[in-house]
Order: structure tokens, then sequence, then C-alpha cells
């Protein structure tokens, strides 16, 4: 077991480099030390970040080996420097870079080969390593966002996402009741998605997939940014001062729409979610539509309450690891899927695409789950609980397997669109049905 669990870190490891090298290595040094938007680091940053995080938290922490390079914490702790002030920062150049993250994952493999992994919390059942995967793997998603907002030609390439194989009813009922929320048994689970813990949901109507662009530009065709009507106030104080009209990307094509995806201009798939929306889009939608957004514990009973057990899984197809058929993840494809792509992945109540394809916004803010507790440490969760977010959930296209489940929490600010985020609606089902 052990060794099985060493070796399966030691995989996951390479396969998040890997895909930090493919999205470091597609663009040349000038393009990855230049600043795309005033929102993001400098593609460089992110590399050496990674690789100082891991220095961090397995070389010294876990391995309690000296450090590789003390003298550049500073420059890589992310409370200390805003991603619009990254660029001016005497930071390593691609080059030295790539070195170092070279240097602290050799060190980080042999700390792998040597600990004893049932030798404290920190390290029991790999949950640093898997701490550090994750981590990596969500800054490869930043950095895949960055790539979205760089300009000049593709780089990035990828197969077309699956057709629709199935027609979905537009929504599904969710039995009111007590469901399982959190988790206690998922090794690599943060501590925001801890404890398990029970939640009394009403019984609701959810959407069957997410809101598609089709459906998004009858909202805009029916005069939707231009009726306060359907925005909350500051939604519409948002909605004036940025100008908003479209989703990020969208522009006009004759009477219809074309967005642009990674440097590529094509007209919009009217079945694929809409994405690069922010909170109070989606909120305005919702309205227009005589809905809502759902709950955060809404979200999770839809996409992980089994009506036959009673118990919550680890996925809306089951408990068993996310595979291709069940959900567009990881960056196969740079696009989300049309809505019925993957009828293998729904869950039992028969609610399609909660996972994968794009983060849905939530209504709920950021809270601790009562009997939260900080592990390993404050500034991964506890320092957002109660700010000006709300919670996404599901994971996009983008996402990687690793950093997705059923019971992972994602929150951002709510205006901000140039994260992979779509949403889909609620609405109550009403006493009659609870
Ligand atoms: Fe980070």
């Amino acid at each position: 077991m052990t060794q099985d669990l060493r070796l399966a870190v030691a995989a996951e490891l390479e396969r998040a480099r890997a895909r930090t090298a493919l999205l470091t290595d597609a663009v040349d040094d000038n393009d990855l030390v230049r600043q795309h938007s005033p929102l993001m680091s400098p593609l460089v940053w992110d590399l050496a970040h990674v690789g100082n995080q891991e220095e961090l938290w397995l070389v010294r922490d876990v391995g309690g080996r000296e450090p590789v390079r003390r003298d550049i914490d500073e420059l890589y702790d992310a409370f200390k420097h805003p991603r619009g002030d990254r660029p001016a920062l005497p930071l390593l150049g691609p080059a030295e870079a790539r070195a170092y993250v070279g240097q602290v994952r050799d060190k980080a493999l042999d700390v792998l080969d040597r600990v004893r992994l049932d030798d404290g919390p920190l390290v029991a059942d790999g949950f640093a390593f898997g701490m550090i995967v994750q981590h990596e793997q969500q800054h490869d998603e930043t950095m895949l966002a960055t790539h979205q907002l760089r300009t000049g030609a593709p780089v990035l390439d990828a197969v077309p996402p699956p057709q629709a194989r199935v027609e979905l009813p537009e929504e599904v009922l969710v039995p009111g009741g007590a469901f399982t929320m959190g988790t206690d048994t998922e090794a690599w689970a943060l501590d925001n998605e801890r404890p398990a813990h029970t939640v009394e949901v009403p019984a609701f109507f959810i959407d069957a997939a997410p809101v598609t662009n089709a459906r998004y530009a009858e909202f805009i065709a029916a005069g939707g940014y231009d009726d306060q009507r359907w925005w909350s106030e500051r939604g519409w104080a948002h909605r004036q001062a940025a100008g908003l009209t479209a989703p990020q990307h969208w522009q006009r094509d004759g009477d219809g729409w074309a967005c642009t995806k990674f440097g590529r201009t094509e007209k919009i798939v009217p079945d694929e979610p809409v994405v690069h929306v922010c909170f109070f889009e989606a909120e305005a939608f919702a309205a227009w539509a005589g809905r809502r957004l759902p709950t955060e514990a809404e979200w999770e009973k839809a996409a992980r309450f089994d009506p036959a057990t009673g118990r919550s899984r680890r996925f809306p197809w089951g408990d068993d690891a996310p595979e291709a058929r069940h959900a567009n993840l990881g960056q196969r494809h740079l696009s989300p899927a049309p809505a019925g792509a993957y009828p293998d992945g729904a869950s039992p109540l028969g609610v399609h695409q909660l996972i994968g394809d794009v983060w849905e916004w939530t209504s709920s803010g950021f809270h601790p789950y009562p009997g939260f507790r900080v592990f390993p440490y404050e500034e991964y969760s506890q320092v957002f609980f109660g700010g000006d977010y709300r919670v996404l959930r599901g994971g996009s296209f983008g996402t990687d397997a690793a950093a997705c489940r059923g019971t992972f929490r994602n929150w951002d600010h709510p205006i901000r669109r140039q994260i992979f985020s779509g949403f889909r609606c609620a609405r109550d089902a009403g006493p009659e049905l609870t």
C-alpha cells in the first residue's frame, strides 16, 4: 500500500509538471515575462511560485531539508504582492525559473522516497504531496486563463469536445430532506471541504445542464443587460461601471455572436455552456428567467445525493475517479462540451455536467462548515472566509481531476470573469414536493 501510494503520488506530481511545461513551453520568453492582464501574474511568476510552494512544504517542512532558495520566498508569496505588482518584481527569468523548479522537484522526489507516510497528519495518505499536486494543477488552470487573455497567434491545440449524445429535460427535481455535505474520508480534501455534516435542504428544481450560449444570447436579445430590474443593486452598478454588454470574449458576428477561444475566433456553439460570465451576470440571467442561482448546499446535494441509499457519493456518477467518459476535465479540450455530451457522468437524479465544463456560480458566500479546523495553514482557507466572494462548484474543462471532486469548493470575487465560469439555475419546488 505504501509503495503504491508513493508511486501514485510520484505519477500525479509528474502529470502536473508535464502540464506546467506544456503551458510555459508553448510561448516564448517575452510572453512568459509579460503581463497579459492586470488580473493575472506573468506566467514566469506562476512557474517559480509553484516551485517555491513545493520547496516550502515538501522539501523544508516534510523533508526537513535545507532551503534551496530562501532568498526568493518573499517574491513568490502571493499574500505579499498583488498580481498587478508582480511584473515589477526582480523575478527569476525563464531559464532560472525552470532550473529552480527542476531542482526543487528532484529534492521533493527524494523526500517522497524516504518519508514515512504514516508520520503525522501532514503526510498521512500523502496529504502534503496531494496538496502540492492540487496547488500546481490550480496554477495550471490559472495559467490557462492567462493564455485565454493573451493576444497573438494561437499556441495551444486540443481536439474538440464530444458532441451531445442525449436530449436533456430542462430541469430536475431534487427531493427535500437531509443530506451529507462535505467529507471526512476524502484523503486529499482541503480543510474547507471538512468536516462531513448534515444539511437539511428543502425540495428544489435545478437545471439538468449549465445555461447554454443560446439561452444566454436570448437574455441579451431580450435587453437583459439594459434592464435594471434583473440586476441586484451592486450588480447593476458594476454592469454600468464596467460597461458589460455580453460575456467576456464575445463579439458581434452579423446577427449573432462569435467568441475568441485561445486566439481563435469562431461562431458561438449554441448548446455549449456559456463561460466567462461574472456572478452578477449569472444572477441577472436567473432573475430574467424567473429563477435563481442554487445555493452551495443545493449544488452539492444535486451532485452527490443518492436517493436509493441516502448516501453522498464522491462524484455524481459514483465513487470512481473521473475518466474521460465522465466529465470534461484536465484541458483535454479547450472548450466546454455541449449539454448532453456526458450521459455517463450524470448524477443519480439525472443532473448532467456538474463536474467539468464550467465552474458554476452559486449564491453562497464562502464560509467554514460547522466544526471547521484549520489544516495545515490559515492562509489556505480561513483568511478568505466571510470575504466578498461567491462559491463556485464543479470545476471547468481547465480543471484537473486531482483538483476536482463533489466536495471541492472554489471562491472568487463576484465581478470576476476571466476564470472559466458559467452557471445553472434553480427554483424552489414548493412545500407540496418537499
Ligand atoms: Fe498559489
